[in-house]
């Protein structure tokens, strides 16, 4: 059953545990900047939940009330961290590996950062060939583990005092798989997890978790994960929320702003070639090419959902799109992408724009993590279960329901995100029809 429009919203009471699989750059970047934001040393940029507003009613009403104050989010003081990782490595220790945020900065929070201290890992390398570590679970099998992970959930829970939980994949991209037949119904899941199957990769066993758990889950990377029938179903007949896959940030943030204003204009395109030099520990991951192959079908079905060649064949018909990422140590996090775009005008005539992006990229995901723990969160408590398509607005693979395409364009996205919002709180939906006004 849909959510009925003004829906009852439980209240964002208590702690609120946000649990994060991975601790690396990304992760250590999102918990650096809010206890930085707690203790008013910066500013919550790029977060919609923190800083966005939401427009109610009509124009002339003036009614813009930010959207945290709009709907009951989780307060930034609220939240409590936990973290897996396959490095013994604490937030402090991993924030200054990862080399995004300046030292001096890392040191004003070093308490906060110290006291994260990520939980023994599950991990097989096969899964994530560039990496090896030590800080690593042991169990007969992988349903095995499974439990283990259950009850380090329940512990931190208890623990931390916490209300409620959500679980985010930050870990790195495994290497590229396809659906298999286990992942059918749970009781499959469940048989290949006892049998060891190689169908099922760690962050499989991190997704059963939270969900066996009760709690959101939110798939960063473009992993498979959770992204398979027996935990879709499983998420939806027990009203748990879940969304994802792969933060949409730097080079596909551009492509998906850009190619829905193309597309408006009715200009064609020839060819999109996006290259990127990218010098961190997921560029090192992704210089391998399984570990690529996951990243690039992400990557690549952007244009071909916003352009619907099939609609325009004029315009869009064979287009090519290219995308490489090269792994080039010296930039660190501090990736540079390079798009040249061929399209072409009235009468065919042809143009190029160039784009050179020189962006950070922990620095655009960061705030990704923070709406969508925020959201997810809010999502579970306004009993929103199984996919969360209005969150597609942050991902570059949005997930959906079996059947339907996904809604690439971040305008529409961000239409959609509002509207679910309005529709929470039993406020009109906006169409931006506006003939009203000249009545
Ligand atoms: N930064 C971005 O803009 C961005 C955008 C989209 C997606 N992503 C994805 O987010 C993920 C994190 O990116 P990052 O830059 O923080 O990478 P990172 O390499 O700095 O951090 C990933 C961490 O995950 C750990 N890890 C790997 N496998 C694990 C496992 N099974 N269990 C627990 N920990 C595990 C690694 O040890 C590492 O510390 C990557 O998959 C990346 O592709 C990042």
């Amino acid at each position: 059953m849909p959510v009925k429009k003004g829906a009852e919203v439980a209240p964002a009471k208590g702690k609120l545990g946000v649990l994060l699989v991975g601790l690396g750059a990304v992760s250590t970047t999102f918990i650096a900047g809010v206890e930085a934001v707690k203790q008013g040393l910066a500013e919550p940029i790029g977060s919609l939940t923190q800083m966005g507003t939401v427009r109610l009613g009509k124009r002339t009403d003036n009614r813009v009330p930010p959207i945290k104050d709009f709907v009951p989010l989780a307060d930034l003081k609220d939240l409590v961290f936990g973290a897996w990782d396959i490095f013994p490595d604490s937030a402090y220790e991993a924030a200054l590996h990862a080399g995004v945020l300046e030292k001096e900065l890392i040191e004003k929070l070093k308490k906060p950062l110290q006291k994260v201290k990520p939980m023994r890992a599950v991990f097989e390398q096969s899964y994530v060939k560039r990496l090896n570590g030590t800080n690593v679970k042991k169990g007969k099998n992988k349903l095995d583990l499974a439990n283990q992970l259950i009850d380090e959930i329940a512990e931190f829970k208890r623990k931390n005092r916490c209300d409620r939980l959500v679980m985010i994949w930050a870990a790195s991209t495994e290497v590229f798989m396809k659906p298999h037949a286990v992942h059918r119904t749970m009781n499959s899941l469940e048989q290949a997890m006892r049998d060891n199957h190689k169908a099922i990769p760690p962050s499989m066993i991190y997704a059963y978790a939270a969900l066996k758990s009760g709690i959101p889950f939110a798939n960063g990377a473009p992993n498979l994960t959770v992204d398979v029938p027996a935990l879709m179903d499983f998420a939806a007949k027990n009203g748990i929320a879940v969304c994802g896959k792969d933060f949409k940030t730097g080079q596909t943030l551009m492509k998906t702003i850009l190619a829905p204003g193309l597309k408006s204009r009715m200009l064609g395109l020839h060819g999109w070639y996006s290259t990127n030099i990218l010098g961190n520990r997921d560029g090192e991951v992704l210089d391998d090419p399984d570990s690529f192959k996951t990243k690039e079908e992400s990557k690549l079905s952007v244009l071909e959902y916003i352009l619907q060649p099939e609609v325009y064949p004029q315009l869009y018909k064979d287009f090519s799109h290219v995308v490489r990422i090269n792994y080039y140590p010296p930039r660190g996090d501090n990736k540079e992408g390079w798009d040249n775009i061929d399209i072409f005008g009235w009468l065919g005539y042809p143009m190029q724009i160039k784009i050179d992006f020189l962006c950070r990229d922990s620095i655009l995901a960061a705030p990704i993590v923070l709406d969508l723990a925020l959201f997810l969160d809010l999502a579970q408590r306004t009993g929103l279960k199984g996919v969360q398509e209005w969150l597609s607005f942050y991902f570059k693979s949005p997930m959906t329901a079996p059947g339907l395409y996904p809604e690439h364009d971040i305008f529409i996205q961000l239409m959609k995100l509002k509207n679910t919002l309005r529709h929470l709180r039993g406020e009109d939906l906006i169409t931006h029809l506006g003939l009203e006004y000249y009545d």
